[in-house]
Formats: structure tokens, C-alpha cells, sequence
């Protein structure tokens, strides 16, 4: 799929998430086949104050992998400053949120509440396009509409790429509806049929299992999927969507081990990456992502949010997994000794393969 002038490889796109998509977070599911990642969005109004806390917020990734800065403002001039600043810090890409349906965003009328002024929105396009070199695209995230009696995803999408978008994000819901409600499929698919097939459209909400990913992308026919909550402790799901998308076989289902693993890799990069203030929540929440469906993950949680150290929850998580791990063993023994000659050992790939296909654990988060 091609951005402007940049290739993107397989696979889906993470989406912007606030408190969400830190450094963390994109680096582990980057390292799991995310073929671009988001920041969380970032008011154009603090970054031009230079507001440390939001201007440290536009990391790049590790290894110079490419990133999308995205932000979130109503005045032109304000935006386009913010994108130069996201062009500074290394953005491959400047992405524009017309989707936040917040209310502190759409209070201060950007975010979704963009969708009822297009013009707005256009000049907004138009001034971040000014304010960017050739090489860098400016794309934007957008909604169905604002409510159902206004569904203009079609026409607002036409318009915004009539001004120097060169790639849409659409989530299929209006503003009205939240995050609740059916995501919608129908506008998604409008607005491919509506747009140049040089500007790639991006389908968003709900994908969670490859059959949801299969049936964004056979009922839409976007170019690419995107992928949001579903991601939080399972970068797994970007793993078996790049396995489809290279037509590679399906990867079974992460082991305990697999797991643990990458709760310690993105817990060491907390502990590395975040700030003093928020790293004992940051490894609380990373923990809290990671056990969700593993035995005993209910009261981890519970006991994690009393850990008063960072220390001592990478500590807890660690015993947890020792015993999630010892439970597996002890199953698998029993197994060997009611089912011998590897019956039980072949019985358990087979699940795990038949789950990775139907794209469960693959997706626990
Ligand atoms: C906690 C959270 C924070 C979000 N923050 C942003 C954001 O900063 N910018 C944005 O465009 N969308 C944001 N979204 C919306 C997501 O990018 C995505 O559109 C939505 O969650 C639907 O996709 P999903 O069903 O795969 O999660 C956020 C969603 C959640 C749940």
C-alpha cells in the first residue's frame, strides 16, 4: 500500500489510542508485524505552547521504524505549526483526528465535531499539507458522521483528499454512537467506492479475530485494516493479519511462555521508557493486559493495583506466570499419563492451531 510516496509493508495498522500508544506499546506490536504505528493524539494548541508533557509524547520509534504523529486541534495555523514540529521529531507521516468523539475534543469542536464543518476541516488539510515537505503525508482518521441523521463519510472523506490527504482512516461509527452500536460497514465500503484508488482507505472498528479482519476488508474492500483495543496484550492478532497478508500459515497461538515473555519485553520497556510518575501504573495496566483470560488473572489484578513499587509488580508478575506455567506443566503431565506416545502434546497443538485459525486467542485482548 502506498501513503504519498511511502510504501507500507503487510499487515494492519495500530491505531492512535490516548494513555494507550506510548512507546511501549508500538514498539511491541511493531516487533509482532504492525506495519505502521500511531501516536496518541496530541493538541496542536499544547504542542505549540511547548508543552513538555505533550511534546515528549511524539517519540519515535526504536530502530527509526517509520511512525505517525497524530494530532488534534481547530486552527489551521496551529496545526500546521504542530505538524512541522511532528516532522521535526522524525514523523514519516502526519495524521489529522476528525474522529475523537470525546468531549473535552469535541467541546473545543475539533475531533469529530469537524465532520459539521468540512470546511473547516479542508483548510485544516490544506494547511498542514503547506506546512509539510513532499516526502511527508498528511492523512486523516474520521468517523461515518456525526450522528445518523448526518452520515457524510463519503463526501467528507472526497473533500479532505481534494485537499491534500493522501490516505483515509474510517471508523465505522458516528460520533453519537461512541464506541457502542454495531460498527458499520456500509460507509466504509462508500467511501472506497468514493475516493481515487491511488488514496488508500483504511477500515477501523471492531476488529478484534481474523474473521473480523477478513470481513472488514471483504465488505469494505479497504486497503487496510486497523486495529485498536483489540491489540492491548495480544500483539498476536497483527502477527496471524500479517501471516494472511503474505499468505504465510497461520501462526498457532502464543504458549504461556510466548506470553510471559512478551509481558516482560514490553514491561522492561515501561520500566525503561516511561516517566517516574507513570510507571507504576504503566506496569500495573501492562500486567492487568497481558493475564486477561489466564487463570488466576482477576485476582492478579487486584493485587497488582495494591503493588506500591514498579519493582514489585514486575515481581508479582513473574510469580503469576510461574504459576500459570506450573499449571500448564501439571496438565500437560496428566495428560501424557491418561493419553501416552504424544497423544496429549499433539491434541494441544491441534487446539492451539484450530484456535489461531479461528482467530480466539489470537485475540484475548
Ligand atoms: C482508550 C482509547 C483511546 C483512543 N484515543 C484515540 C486517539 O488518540 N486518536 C484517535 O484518532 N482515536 C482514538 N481512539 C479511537 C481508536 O483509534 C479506534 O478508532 C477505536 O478504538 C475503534 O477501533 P477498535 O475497535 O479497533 O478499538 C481511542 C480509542 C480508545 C479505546
Amino acid at each position: 500500500m502506498r501513503v504519498g510516496p511511502i510504501e507500507i509493508g503487510p499487515g494492519a495498522l495500530l491505531a492512535p489510542m490516548e494513555a494507550v500508544t506510548d512507546l511501549p506499546f508500538r514498539t511491541i506490536c511493531e516487533e509482532h508485524g504492525a506495519a505502521l504505528t500511531f501516536t496518541e493524539f496530541l493538541s496542536a494548541e499544547a504542542l505549540t505552547r511547548g508543552a513538555e508533557r505533550v511534546v515528549r509524547r511524539m517519540w519515535p520509534s526504536l530502530g527509526g521504524r517509520r511512525f505517525v504523529v497524530q494530532v488534534v486541534g481547530r486552527q489551521p495555523e496551529l496545526l500546521a505549526r504542530a505538524a512541522a514540529m511532528a516532522a521535526e521529531a522524525g514523523a514519516t507521516v502526519v495524521d489529522i483526528n476528525m474522529g475523537c468523539p470525546a468531549r473535552k475534543v469535541t467541546a473545543g469542536t475539533c475531533g469529530a465535531a469537524l465532520m459539521r464543518e468540512p470546511a473547516l476541516a479542508a483548510a485544516i488539510v490544506g494547511a498542514v499539507r503547506a506546512a509539510l515537505p513532499s516526502s511527508i503525508p498528511v492523512t486523516i482518521k474520521q468517523r461515518v458522521g456525526w450522528s445518523d441523521s448526518s452520515i457524510n463519510a463519503s463526501e467528507f472523506a472526497l473533500r479532505m483528499v481534494e485537499s491534500g490527504a493522501a490516505m483515509v482512516t474510517v471508523h465505522g461509527r458516528t460520533r453519537e454512537q461512541g464506541f457502542s452500536g454495531q460498527v458499520r460497514l456500509g460507509p466504509i465500503a462508500a467511501v472506497r467506492a468514493a475516493l481515487p484508488s491511488s488514496i488508500p482507505v483504511v477500515g477501523n472498528g471492531d476488529v478484534k479475530t481474523v474473521d473480523d479482519y477478513r470481513r472488514m476488508k471483504n465488505e469494505t474492500g479497504c486497503d487496510a485494516v486497523m486495529v485498536g483495543r483489540a491489540a492491548r496484550g495480544n500483539p498476536w492478532l497483527f502477527r496471524a493479519i500479517h501471516a494472511i497478508e503474505t499468505a504465510a500459515a497461520l501462526p498457532a497461538s502464543p504458549t504461556i511462555a510466548e506470553q510471559r515473555a512478551v509481558w516482560r519485553r514490553h514491561a522492561d520497556l515501561v520500566a525503561e521508557y516511561a516517566s517516574a510518575e507513570m510507571r507504576l501504573h504503566e506496569l500495573r495496566k501492562t500486567l492487568a493486559w497481558y493475564s486477561r483470560g489466564l487463570y488466576g488473572g482477576a485476582d492478579l489484578r487486584r493485587r497488582a493495583f495494591r503493588e506500591p513499587q514498579p519493582q514489585s509488580v514486575i515481581e508479582l508478575g513473574e510469580g503469576f506466570f510461574d504459576a500459570v506455567e506450573a499449571r500448564e506443566r501439571a496438565r500437560a503431565d496428566i495428560g501424557e499419563v491418561l493419553f501416552p506416545d504424544g497423544i496429549a502434546a499433539r491434541c494441544l497443538a491441534r487446539h492451539r492451531r484450530r484456535q489461531g485459525e479461528a482467530g480466539e486467542k489470537t485475540c484475548a485482548g
